[in-house]
């Protein structure tokens, strides 16, 4: 996947100077003020393009960035994905707005936050320590889809209507909650909201622990700057 994420560095709160900063390789992060903004072009060699990120500012605990990207080929590769840790939340309080600045036509690409479990107190994303991947999709355009398959659809969390997809991939399982329709670009929730739903009703088990939080797009073609005009979100145990 090409993904331009933000990880939340639960442990350490960096203070960043002000001027707009850009990173435009492959795994470049850098500081952001509570977090770290990273590009992770992992699937780059599947497609032709670049990707780059650029972070706007920080105040307190919330954070301004801008992800410009063009890819082309390999339309159902994604190509580009972008801590310490916690028992689940009692509460993880989030908002997100953001909005496509530009955007070409027949985009295929969504914007998701990208939460990590694992039964150990502390453990990178996408590794052996990963029992868990909960996406929440808060657009998926140009028909893209989540791993595995839809078990369910209509389900009424944070004030929106969700579909959900769920499906192994390497050794954890993903639950993916895709906007059931259009897109929200001014999203707020508390995010155990959907960690209790899925201890409650699709049997992951309490014990479990909160890897990383991040959040960030997943371009597979065409091109856009999405802005995100703030984002937040603390964990509360
Ligand atoms: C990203 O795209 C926006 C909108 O076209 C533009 O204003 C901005 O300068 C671009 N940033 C970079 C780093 O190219
Ligand atoms: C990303 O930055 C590189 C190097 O400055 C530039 O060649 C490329 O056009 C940029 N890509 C986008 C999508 O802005
Ligand atoms: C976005 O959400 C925030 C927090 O819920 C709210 O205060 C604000 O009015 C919303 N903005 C728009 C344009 O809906
Ligand atoms: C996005 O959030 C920021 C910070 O809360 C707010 O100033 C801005 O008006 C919001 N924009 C929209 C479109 O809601």
């Amino acid at each position: 996947m090409f993904k331009a994420l933000l990880a939340v560095g639960f442990a350490i709160a960096l203070t960043f100077a002000s001027a707009a900063q850009t990173i435009t390789g492959q795994y470049d992060c850098i500081p952001a003020g509570a977090y770290t903004l990273c590009q992770n072009l992992w699937g780059e060699y599947a497609g032709v393009g670049s990707q780059n990120s650029t972070l706007i500012s920080t105040n307190g605990n919330a954070v301004t960035w801008q992800t410009n990207w063009t890819w082309a080929n390999n339309p159902n590769t994604v190509k580009s994905c972008a801590s310490h840790s916690f028992p689940i939340a009692s509460s993880a309080p989030t908002a997100w707005n953001w909005t496509y600045v530009t955007e070409s036509q027949g985009i295929r690409a969504d914007v998701s936050y990208d939460i990590w479990f694992g039964k150990a107190q502390s453990g990178n994303p996408a590794t052996s320590a990963s029992s868990y991947e909960i996406m929440i999709w808060l657009s998926g355009l140009g028909g893209i889809q989540p791993v595995g398959h839809q078990i369910l659809s209509g389900l009424n969390i944070a004030g929106h209507t969700w579909n959900l997809w769920s499906g192994p991939n390497s050794n954890w399982q993903v639950f993916s909650f895709v906007i059931s329709s259009g897109e929200v670009r001014n999203f707020s929730a508390d995010l155990n909201e959907f960690f209790q739903y899925l201890i409650q009703s699709q049997g992951v088990a309490s014990t479990q622990y909160l890897q990383a939080i991040q959040v960030g797009t997943e371009p597979f073609v065409g091109s856009a700057s999405l802005l995100t005009e703030s984002f937040a979100v603390a964990v509360n145990v």
